[in-house]
């Protein structure tokens, strides 16, 4: 699955709608962001225009698929652990819409 078909596939929510009318931009946050999916979705996030907040514990995640996104100054990564209810309730803080890419989470 690629990033634009994982948009597609959002399609409904009419993510451009979302923009505030004062013109704030919409805040997204992507778990997993470190991996296939969620690196990918984060480029396309960022090409679009939008602020991103990346989580990832990068279990398996490549730092290398987010150099691109580094670049950014809309983009901020926050490295923590989705069981970590008190790092993740604090990155996600502020965040619009939260696309949960790591679909399955399990105590080592
Ligand atoms: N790639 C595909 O074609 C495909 C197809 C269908 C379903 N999926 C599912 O989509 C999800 C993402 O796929 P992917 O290919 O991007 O996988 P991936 O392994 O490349 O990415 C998963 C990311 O989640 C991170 N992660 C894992 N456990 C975490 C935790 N507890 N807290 C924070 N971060 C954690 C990993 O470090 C990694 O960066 C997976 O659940 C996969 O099974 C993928």
């Amino acid at each position: 699955m690629c990033a634009d078909e994982v948009l597609s596939r959002c399609s409904g929510l009419a993510l451009e709608s979302l923009i505030e009318p004062g013109g704030r931009q919409v805040q997204y946050f992507v778990t997993g962001c470190a991996g296939f999916i969620g690196s990918n979705l984060v480029d396309r996030l960022l090409q679009d225009g939008h602020e991103v907040i990346g989580y990832d514990n990068f279990a398996t995640g490549q730092p290398e698929f987010l150099v691109s996104a580094q670049q950014s100054s809309h983009f901020r990564l926050q490295q923590g652990d989705l069981l970590d209810v008190e790092c993740l309730t604090q990155a996600m803080r502020g965040a619009d819409l939260v696309f949960h890419d790591r679909f399955s989470v399990r105590r080592a």
